[in-house]
């Protein structure tokens, strides 16, 4: 309930800077009433002391109060916007660590548009509720106390006419202000899930391109619009109704000021001049009443976005370093898992007692049916998640008693896809030893086949990725990432095959980049290539989250078990394949 509060310390680095805008804000607010007294005393002295005298000195004050008035709220102005935006910018980078600190259980549940839309779009309307919001509302509460005040000293009972009405507008303020806290809340989740919905199209445009779907997608994005629509024009419906209750709630005001304060200029019980300023305090009282409307809308509509980015804040990660974890030593890399349990629900166990050891320099690896929990266990080997029950150990030291970043120092992991940035091609594989020199980024490349292919790019090591006619094949892309952890020197190496094959030239370059990748580390893979799982030290045959069968090559063929079924399955996959094209060209 309380997230207003918790905005707070988001504040508090610039208190200083805010009471000065606070100064400002009043300064400008009591200046605006005083200039309105002044224009009341002005019309006196034309209209009732004929003072040629008097008003050229009364109209030299208010002019110079009316330059003083400009000149603060330029600097008021100035300094909130400036305020506004380095407080939302520090929000925004908390958020933005926070995020990459939590575990893979949170990413694998969320789509990466609903993130995306609470760090933009949530953080965009806490940004208005942080900083337009208080200073709106201090703008006002100046403004009604002052003029409240004023119209007290001036004219008591035409005052307590004024606010006695308040309490009808304050009424009528609560009436609608649920209704539209609701709205707001729907209006923010289409929102979200319209941006969910691009986000989904525009990284898939492939899949949606060659099934010819673009149709459905249309009415995805036509349907998720037509809702975020209708409520947005229910609340603007609302709006319309509301903002002019309360509107002609303050002209009956002014009419009643005028109805009342009129009888009393013609009794002589008030001068026209105090008559002026009165019906031009009653009218910029209007503005703090409107603005209730504002501040409610724009509190419950904040209100919402503060309850999505608190759950994120609120979410800590499942996988930390324990409070006593040591840094890991260089490592031997030796790997063993010793009766390692898993889920990723509770109910759904993914792997049961399994048992398994790499030793030093060994390459391991792993087959099995698709589902059987191969990506399972390089996911607790590389500890983005923890065993329910078990212990993975590298070096006999238990991978939740070490710290992480100690332990992936010394690991590498190539996924399936390689990932690559939006940087230059040299920072890419530098990704993998960020103080690497240039010539260890191109010894790098060699060793992963790759340094001829970026040679030949328009800019070379400084190309782009991403950049318009910089796109990179499957098997460069892999040569990518294995440079990428050839920099890295790693000690443990997690390796998830690409499952698409290559023309025979790719595949051979890829291979021989793999083979030095590999040399002289430990290595899991889970393999897909017929090359890496005949050379294997050991093959680790999985099916339905158990280990079932562990050997060679050669001692697992002669069993008539899972392992030979499957190898019969991947040969015959191979064969049905086309095969490559003979090389025309020189
Ligand atoms: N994040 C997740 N949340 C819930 N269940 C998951 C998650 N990831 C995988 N699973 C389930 O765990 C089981 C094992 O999945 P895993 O990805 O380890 O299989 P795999 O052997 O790597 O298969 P493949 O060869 O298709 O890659 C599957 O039943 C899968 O549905
Ligand atoms: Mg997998």
């Amino acid at each position: 309930m309380n997230y207003f509060s918790r905005l707070l310390p988001f504040l508090r680095p610039y208190l200083i800077h805010m009471i000065f805008a606070s100064l400002l804000i009043a300064g400008v607010a009591i200046l605006n009433l005083m200039l309105l007294k002044l224009a009341g005393t002005l019309w006196d002295l034309v209209a009732v002391q004929r003072d040629v005298t008097r008003m050229t000195q009364t109209m030299t004050l208010f002019l110079s109060l009316a330059v003083l008035q400009s000149m603060m709220a330029m600097g008021q102005s100035y300094l909130t916007t400036q305020l506004s935006q380095r407080i939302i910018a520090d929000f925004r980078t908390h958020l933005f660590r926070h995020v990459q600190t939590l575990s893979l259980s949170f990413f694998a549940k969320r789509r990466t548009g609903e993130i995306l839309s609470r760090l933009m779009n949530d953080v965009g309307v806490i940004q208005k509720l942080a900083t337009e919001t208080p200073i709106d509302s201090a703008k006002q509460i100046v403004t009604l106390v002052g003029g409240i005040t004023f119209l007290l000293v001036m004219n008591w009972k035409l005052c307590l006419l004024i606010v006695s009405l308040i309490p009808a507008l304050v009424l009528v303020a609560r009436l609608f202000g649920k209704r539209l806290q609701t709205l707001s809340v729907h209006i923010q989740d289409h929102t979200a899930s319209l941006s969910t919905l691009i986000e989904e199209v525009v990284s898939g445009i492939r899949v949606v391109k060659s099934f010819v779907q673009t149709d459905r997608e249309d009415r995805r994005f036509g349907a998720a619009l037509q809702t975020l629509v209708d409520d947005t024009l229910r609340r603007a419906t609302i709006m319309s109704i509301f903002v002019p209750t309360i509107t002609l709630l303050t002209f009956a005001m002014a009419g009643i000021v005028f109805w009342y304060g009129g009888a009393q200029v013609i009794n002589g019980a008030m001068t026209p001049g105090d008559l002026f300023a009165f019906v031009l305090f009653a009218g910029i009282l209007i503005g703090p009443f409107g603005s209730i409307a504002r501040v409610v809308s724009q509190m419950k509509e904040g209100q919402g976005a503060l309850q999505r980015v608190f759950e994120l804040i609120d979410t800590t990660p499942e996988v930390t370093d324990s409070p006593n974890a040591c840094a890991m030593d260089t490592m031997q890399g030796a790997i063993q898992f010793s009766h390692v349990s898993f889920a990723y629900e509770p109910q759904r166990p993914v792997l049961a007692d399994l048992s398994f050891e790499v030793h030093p320099g060994e390459m391991v690896a792993i087959v099995g049916p698709t589902g059987s929990g191969k990506s399972t266990i390089v996911n607790l080997l590389h500890r983005f998640y923890d065993p329910v029950e078990g212990r993975v150990t590298i070096d006999k030291q238990d991978l939740r008693e070490v710290q992480m970043a100690s332990l992936y120092r010394q690991i590498a992991f190539v996924p399936q896809e390689t990932v690559l940035f939006g940087d230059t091609i040299l920072e890419n594989i530098r990704y993998g030893r960020e103080d690497a020199s240039e010539q260890e980024v191109i010894a790098a490349s060699q060793a992963a086949n790759a340094h001829d292919f970026i040679a030949g790019l328009p800019d070379g090591y400084a190309t782009l990725v991403g950049e318009k006619g910089v796109n990179f094949s499957g098997g460069q892309r892999q040569r990518l990432a294995i440079a990428r952890a050839i920099l890295k020197n790693p000690r443990i190496l997690i390796l998830d095959e690409a499952t698409s094959s290559l023309d025979s030239e790719s595949e051979r370059l890829v291979q021989q980049a793999l083979q030095r990748l590999m040399a002289g580390r430990t290595t899991v893979v889970i393999a897909h290539r017929l090359t890496t799982i005949q050379e294997a030290d050991r093959i680790v045959v999985l099916n339905k989250g158990s280990i079932v069968a562990e050997g060679t090559h050669t001692t697992l063929m002669q069993q008539d078990g899972l392992y030979r079924h499957l190898y019969t399955l991947l040969m015959a996959e191979l064969e049905t394949e086309t095969p490559a094209p003979p090389p025309t060209d020189g």
